[in-house]
């Protein structure tokens, strides 16, 4: 009989957003005639942009020919790819090289997999609340978690308590899911605090696209030294729509070195590559050819026409929550908007009064953690009609 990974044992029964599913797939079962409206998982709706589609054509009439067909690509992503990545940072004054960025398909696979480069017995550190995947892939390795709470009080956005050592330190911001994001100022605390204890921060700005305060970093890589202790992951899911094209990419600066045990210094880089290379096979020629379309002057606009239509659903939501007075976070810098369930009710039971009563569905915060019990999140990735609607319903229902 094989052994197995007995740490499965730990994990909840089902990950939040099958859980989710699954609860409004009953519903709709026990109720035809009710029309669902979908604000829980943070998937976009507005069909790919003109550029990116033409982007995806180029592709597949290159695998019509001889000349132009691509097999195997290089499995840490095009030269093409990766300098457009490059140069999309150096819009924003950063400066990174294309041997540092890893083209992937998408940001969950990659923080999911980080874990490989580092030994079972590092002590990690996750925000609560935050996006399941960094709990997720650490209870099934088996890792020891300490929790930072991300609370009202600190406006969800937890500090480092020098008194705390960790070596694995997970930072998603604009953060998913309360909204909330670092300034320059908070995300320099977490690279001194990082430096000092030896440790590496994954940085999920998965949302960076998003920030609409010029104030606030896009990356961590903007603040001073943070070459050294972190790994950046990016994804374009939802800058450029691309969460079913599926297309991201992490840069491992060349700069992370850490001593191994027997005193030879490691590359993480190299690490990540050799990983890679070993079990990847890299993101298809063809969606790097869509990616690499929306990396241009004329398809970042387009982009951000998108993202000015979701946001402007995140207005449509926060103005009804104003109106009723509900406390909420997050749907400035962020496409989620994280909100205090009314009538004292907790998470799920505010999941399933809206679902029952108004035929909304959310996401509730205790999914994405113990500090989430009593708040609830909606997304600004709904079109602007079904945002509208639900609104409407959800206005009437308070
Ligand atoms: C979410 O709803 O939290 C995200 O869409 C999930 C993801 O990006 O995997």
């Amino acid at each position: 009989m094989p052994k197995l990974n007995e740490n499965y044992q730990n994990l909840k029964e089902s990950y939040l957003f099958v859980e989710i599913a699954h609860r409004v797939a009953k519903y709709a079962e026990a109720n035809p005639d009710k029309k669902i409206i979908r604000l829980g998982i943070g998937d976009v709706t507005l069909p790919l942009e003109p550029l990116a589609v033409a982007g995806l054509h180029e592709g597949v009439d290159a695998m019509t020919s001889t000349e132009t067909f691509k097999g195997y690509g290089p499995e840490q992503g095009y030269d093409f790819l990766r300098q457009a990545v490059v140069d999309y940072y150096a819009e924003n004054g950063i400066s990174i090289q294309a041997d540092d960025v890893f083209i992937s398909d998408g940001a969950k696979s990659d923080t999911g997999n980080i874990g490989d480069l580092f030994a079972k017995d590092n002590i990690v550190l996750i925000p609560d609340p935050v996006y399941p995947v960094y709990v997720d892939t650490n209870v099934m390795t088996g890792r020891e978690i300490i929790y930072i709470d991300a609370n009202a009080e600190n406006n969800f956005l937890p500090m480092p308590d020098k008194h705390v050592h960790a070596d694995l330190i997970y930072i998603c911001s604009p953060n998913n899911p309360t909204g909330a994001a670092y300034n320059k100022e908070q995300l320099k605390a977490w690279v001194d605090y990082a430096l000092e204890n030896d440790a590496v921060i994954f940085y999920d700005s998965a949302y960076e696209a998003f920030i609409t305060d010029p104030e606030l970093p896009r990356s961590i890589f903007a603040v001073e030294g943070a070459k050294k202790c972190a790994i950046e992951f990016c994804s374009l899911s939802k800058t450029a729509g691309f969460t079913g094209t599926r297309c991201g990419y992490t840069v491992v600066p060349q700069e992370l070195v850490f001593k191994a045990s027997n005193g030879e210094e490691m590359s993480v880089n190299a690490m990540w590559k050799r990983r890679q290379t070993t079990k990847f096979n890299g993101t298809s020629y063809i969606v790097q050819k869509g990616a690499a379309a929306i990396f241009t002057k004329e398809g970042m606009a387009q982009c951000r026409e998108n993202i000015a239509y979701y946001q402007k659903n995140a207005k449509t939501i926060s103005d009804v929550l104003s109106k009723k007075g509900i406390r909420f976070f997050g749907g400035k810098n962020s496409p989620y908007i994280w909100f205090e369930c009314p009538k004292g009710m907790d998470s799920w039971d505010f999941f399933d009064y809206l679902l029952n009563n108004a035929q909304v569905v959310g996401t509730p915060g205790a999914g994405f953690g113990k500090n989430g019990q009593n708040f609830f999140r909606l997304t600004s990735f709904g079109t602007h009609e079904s945002t509208k609607e639900a609104m409407e319903r959800f206005e009437k229902l308070f």
